[in-house]
């Protein structure tokens, strides 16, 4: 089983908003974004790379860990359903989440133009005893997809995220559903799933990502993947028993600023089950990356920061 990741898509689009519909989250906030992401981060980047995950296909499924839009505009988030209904295998290939910027105003919050936008890519396949959206599971072949979401409107210059007990409590059953028995459990969450203490990222944290680590190794997770931090990731924490869990985070999927080892790109991971083990596990991973020369994109050999990247 293959699993494409993809995260931070950052559609931007004023469309036919004014400054006001933006601004009114935060002055200081929308400026620094809009003269950021014009720069860094280009809708039609993220366009190509759909192209050539369509184009070159190897993949089984399609995960996306959230951060679709920039300002959680309508127009982008029109854009960002464009983009997506171009990448072949429709709804029932792809699990999605949302991020922080997906509810980046208090207004897109309130109207919930994330779940209106996306919520056929969110139905789970089973009742995990939430009232809400999240978490969900997705069975697809060898993997069992369990969707969470960390965003919410955060005060000015904020982007921390909050699973929640409500979320917390879904996520147990999930992991010890009877219809993920066998499977390899992947974890999509937003943010990364370990306290960032580092500098200017403390204030970009999961909240409650204590608590989530105790769930996790309690329960046990084949993989977690996250988006958030605009960075090749991959580290351990800790699962079921003394076994390791995997997490992996990817770059955006529009950047194409000066750092070439951030450019837009997407994984492909390989699950596969080990001798007589009960789940399938992750055995090795490919990266395509953004070619600043010539705009197409290409393997590489990319090597992932380690947790320390977020702590130190
Ligand atoms: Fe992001
Ligand atoms: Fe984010």
């Amino acid at each position: 089983m293959k699993l494409a990741h993809i995260s931070d898509i950052h559609i931007l689009s004023l469309g036919g908003h004014g400054l006001r519909a933006f601004l009114n989250k935060r002055l200081a906030g929308g400026a620094n974004i809009l003269l950021n992401r014009r720069a860094n981060y280009k809708n039609e980047v993220a366009f190509a790379l759909v192209d050539d995950m369509n184009s070159r296909g190897g993949f089984d499924h399609v995960c996306i860990t959230g951060d679709l839009t920039s300002l959680a505009l309508k127009a982008e988030f029109e854009i960002a359903g464009e983009l997506l209904a171009k990448l072949r295998g429709g709804p029932p290939g792809v699990s999605l989440i949302p991020g922080n910027h997906d509810f980046y105003t208090r207004g897109s919050e309130r109207e919930k133009s994330f779940e209106t936008a996306f919520g056929h890519f969110m139905k789970s396949d089973v009742d995990l005893g939430v009232d809400a959206r999240f978490p969900y599971l997705h069975v697809r072949g060898d993997a069992a997809i369990i969707g969470l979401s960390t965003g919410l409107a955060t005060g000015l210059l904020f982007a921390y995220g909050v699973l929640g007990e409500a979320q917390l409590g879904g996520l147990e059953r999930a992991l010890s559903h009877p219809s993920t028995q066998g499977k390899a459990r992947v974890v999509l969450i937003h943010h990364p799933p370990v306290k960032t203490t580092k500098f200017l990222r403390g204030g970009r944290s999961l909240r409650d990502a204590g608590a989530l680590g105790e769930i996790l190794k309690a329960h046990g997770a084949e993989l977690v993947l996250h988006g958030h931090e605009h960075e090749d990731l991959a580290y351990d924490i800790p699962g079921q028993d003394g076994a390791a869990i995997p997490v992996r985070g990817v770059p955006s999927a529009s950047y194409v600023g000066r750092h070439a080892y951030r450019h837009a790109r997407y994984h492909i991971y390989q699950l596969e089950r080990q001798g007589g083990a009960a789940r399938p596990t992750l055995v090795s991973r490919e990266v395509r990356s953004y070619q600043a020369a010539g705009g197409g994109f290409a393997d590489v050999e990319a090597v992932p920061l380690g947790v320390e990247a977020l702590r130190t």
